[in-house]
């Protein structure tokens, strides 16, 4: 490290350097994005497919390879660290999902909603998730019980149009939006989830920077693609096919023009580099068998960079 600086000015300066050697297209992306992002992250110590709870699941109990695991979602971590802050919430025993910090909650600012899981298994996530939320400072937003919310799985935040779009049909409810359109002041727009592999919405629908919106329509109902259509234009969808949606493309987090994702076909990536982004493959087929990537394991904090104590 270089003498006398913090290494979170030295790795802002790499950042600033890497920013440098973007081609003209992404140093716009970049330019437009906040310097610095914050995401949560979970430790895979307790890792493991256990039960089940979405058709990824099955037949894999017990299948997956913790040392293989740690050494993914480590490698996942490193490629994040170099341009966001990184907090972590603890693992906690006997809960082998809160890997997926995705779904601890949504947080904007300094307010966040902790997740009333639908999947009872992952029920006893919600204490240490709003524990965790709560030391950082957050204002914890009343939800009313009967309503079953997933979290940012289901609530993406659309960085360039100032709205969230919403999942919902297999794990969030469908008055999840409503609900969130009040507590956060922001518009919603309701996309019905039809297709049990794609249950969250992070799994078939990425918002990124410049407006546009990789995702697989298929996943959703007719009324729902429609709606993607009447807000995205054409020029701004980037529609994968069958077989990177379930390699789990959409499943990425873009930060500064870099798409971090589990798997990408040529033609997905000829795509991605055409629009100006930089898709870097970070394979995690370990939580695959769990029925996550590279975004479940992540939860973005947009607006707490510098505030959540960062151990990245
Ligand atoms: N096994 C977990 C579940 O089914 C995976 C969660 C993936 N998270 C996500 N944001 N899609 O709940």
């Amino acid at each position: 490290m270089t003498e006398g600086l913090s290494m979170q000015q030295e790795s802002l300066m790499d950042f600033d350097a890497d920013v440098a050697a973007l081609d003209d297209s992404s140093r716009a992306l970049a330019r437009g994005a906040p310097k610095r992002s914050a995401i949560l992250m979970c430790a895979p110590d307790y890792f493991g497919v256990d039960y089940i709870i979405n058709p990824w699941m099955e037949n894999q109990v017990g299948q997956a390879t913790l040392p293989r695991a740690q050494a993914q979602w480590e490698n996942l971590r490193r490629n994040l660290a170099a341009y966001s802050d990184i907090a972590f919430v603890p693992p906690t025993p006997g809960l082998p999902d809160m890997v997926f910090t995705a779904n601890a909650g949504l947080a904007i600012g300094d307010k966040a909603v902790v997740s009333r899981f639908q999947a009872r298994e992952r029920r006893p996530e919600e204490r240490p998730y709003c524990d965790w939320f709560e030391a950082q400072g957050f204002a914890i937003a009343a939800w009313p019980e009967n309503v079953p919310f997933e979290g940012a799985g289901d609530a993406l935040i659309d960085p360039t149009r100032d709205i969230v779009w919403c999942g919902h049909g297999w794990r969030s409810g469908e008055m999840a939006p409503r609900h969130l359109e009040k507590i956060f002041s922001k518009r919603t727009i309701a996309l019905k989830l039809v297709d049990p592999r794609f249950y969250h919405l992070d799994t078939c629908f990425c918002p990124l920077s410049g407006g546009r919106v990789m995702y697989y329509p298929a996943a959703f109902d007719i009324a729902s693609q429609e709606a993607i259509r009447a807000i995205v234009p054409a020029e701004k969808r980037i529609d994968v096919d069958e077989k990177d949606a379930l390699s789990f493309a959409c499943n990425a987090v873009e930060i500064g023009g870099r798409i971090f994702l589990n798997a990408c076909s040529d033609e997905l990536r000829a795509r991605l580099t055409d629009a100006g982004f930089t898709p870097v493959v970070t394979p995690l087929s370990e939580f695959m068998k769990a029925g996550g990537a590279a975004k479940c394991l992540t939860l973005q904090l947009p607006g707490a960079a510098g505030k959540v104590t960062p151990r990245g």
